[in-house]
């Protein structure tokens, strides 16, 4: 695919995406095309599947409300874009695309709101489309509750179809139909466009209906046919929030169960919530209440802890994520552990076999190999190397008001518990910073820093302060 046409003449075809609309359903100050399922935009998933099918070149989203948010949102992706301004229905969108379109010989429609549409699904409408020698090809599904949904008014015997009536215009007898329009079509471009102009606005919306092709094309004695999609959640739409929580459940239990086929250990997997886009590897455990987000990658014989929430990080093989844990935009090298109740904020990378424990906060921080920070200390800015003990309690002060500066902290140094690193600063190889001290001056390597108000013992003290409130109550 595309096939050719013969041999000096390849099929052109192209992929049109509508993703102009409002979303007026959803009630949202977001365009609903980027409305997020699995993890990702609407619009993402479907040119994801459009892009595997055609280039991405060959891929034009038709945006309109909130254009310049959607165009950015995926603008990576490579594909082009059709501004359609005032947003006058399905029909109206194909018309604003038509000078993009029309150099092609055969346009596949798709719509943006529709994210678990597959590939081999496009690519099945596309050969049935061209098979049959079709003008119109649309796909259906057969739901069953199809409320909602354009039906589909097949003409007798076979594949042809008369008409698409939508569900303001069904007679009674009609809404009995359980087959519906997915809103994925393909078309020859010739026919499209040269009976396009005579779709009307005369309906329930004012709006240019794109399902009003099949009959115009079938009284203009084009064909029109209809093949049916094998998986029907395929095509569900998301035009409300529940429609939205349905197919997010539908796309994250296929994820779940895909993960578990290629040696995941997943507890409970309904209870925990995993992004598309995320990689693990075998043996590895996913305890219950999970989150992992975004581009998040996983290592085997890894355990992740109840709890946790994973924001597009790398994780090493055989490392520990303790209960409760929230990592974000970090590396977490072979056999490291971390948690329970640790937090990377972004740009933290963890030593193989490095220690990260309760209540521990970093930014922006190497740890290196072997090292330990275990108990309620923030390290931001900060580079740590091997086999340094970060004791209980260390503080950096990384930020003065106005700047951000950096501590280095070389290898093999011991901080003390309860050190507080007054930013810039540099801790030499080898150092050791004795308990509750405030270093405010490098510390040279093998030297030992101590800065903290010297203890004085006043000796029977706190007896004589009893004695003396013992004798204030008596009186
Ligand atoms: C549409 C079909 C309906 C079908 C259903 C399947 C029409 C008239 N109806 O209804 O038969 O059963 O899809 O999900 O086509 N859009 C634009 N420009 C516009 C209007 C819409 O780009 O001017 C985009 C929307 O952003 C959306 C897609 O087209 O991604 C479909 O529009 P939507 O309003 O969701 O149509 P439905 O009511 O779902
Ligand atoms: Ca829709």
């Amino acid at each position: 695919m595309p096939k050719a046409k013969n041999e000096s003449q390849p099929t052109r075809t192209a992929i049109a995406i509508m993703a102009a609309g409002k979303g007026t359903r959803l009630k949202s100050k977001h365009p609903k095309v980027l409305h997020e399922v699995g993890g990702k935009p609407l619009l993402a998933h479907v040119i994801a599947a459009a892009t595997k099918v055609v280039p991405a070149n060959d891929v034009y989203a038709i945006i309109g409300h909130e254009a310049e948010r959607v165009r950015a949102a995926v603008a990576a992706s490579g594909i082009g874009f059709v501004l359609q301004e005032q947003q006058r229905g399905t029909g109206h969108a194909l018309m604003v695309a038509r000078e993009m379109l029309a150099p092609y010989d055969l346009v596949l429609v798709l719509s943006g709101d529709a994210p678990l549409i597959t590939p081999p699904t496009i690519e099945r409408l596309h050969d049935f489309h061209t098979s049959k020698k079709a003008a119109m090809t649309l796909l259906t599904a057969r739901l069953e509750n199809p409320t909602g949904y354009g039906r589909i008014l097949r003409k007798k015997a076979g594949d042809d179809v008369q008409a698409i009536v939508e569900q303001k215009n069904l007679s009674p007898a009609q809404q009995k139909i359980p087959e519906i329009n997915a809103g994925f079509y393909a078309f020859d471009t010739q026919p499209l466009f040269s009976h396009i102009d005579k779709l009307s606005s005369d309906n329930h919306h004012g709006e240019f209906y794109l399902t009003d092709m099949a009959a115009i094309l079938d009284k203009a004695k084009q064909r029109v046919v209809a093949v049916q999609a094998s998986n029907s959640y395929e095509v569900l739409g998301g035009n409300t929030r529940a429609e939205l929580a349905d197919i997010d459940q539908h796309m994250r239990m296929a994820k779940i169960r895909q993960l578990m086929a290629a040696g995941v250990t997943i507890l409970y997997p309904q209870t925990c919530v995993i992004d598309n886009d995320v990689e693990i590897g075998a043996d590895t455990v996913i305890e219950p209440f999970v989150q992992l987000r975004g581009s998040t990658r996983i290592g085997s014989d890894v355990r992740i802890g109840s709890y946790s929430v994973i924001q597009s990080c790398e994780i090493g093989d055989y490392v520990l994520v303790q209960p409760g844990c929230v990592l974000e935009h970090s590396s977490v090298n072979v056999r490291a552990s971390l948690g329970p109740y640790s937090h990377l904020r972004p740009g933290c990378e963890i030593g193989e076999d490095a220690h990260v424990g309760n209540f521990v906060e970093m930014k922006k921080t190497r740890l290196g190999k072997g090292s330990k920070a275990n108990h309620l200390t923030y390290l931001g800015d900060t580079e740590v190397g091997e086999r340094v003990n970060v004791g209980a309690g260390t503080i950096t002060c990384n930020y003065d008001g106005v700047n951000k500066h950096k501590t280095i902290i070389e290898d093999g140094v011991f901080v003390g518990s309860d050190s507080i690193l007054i930013a810039p600063i540099r801790i030499g190889k080898g150092a050791y910073v004795a308990a509750a001290t405030c270093v405010t001056e490098d510390v040279p390597a093998d030297s030992l820093a101590l800065g903290r108000a010297r203890q004085i013992v006043k000796q029977g003290w706190a007896k004589e302060k009893r004695e003396r409130a013992k004798a204030q109550k008596v009186r």
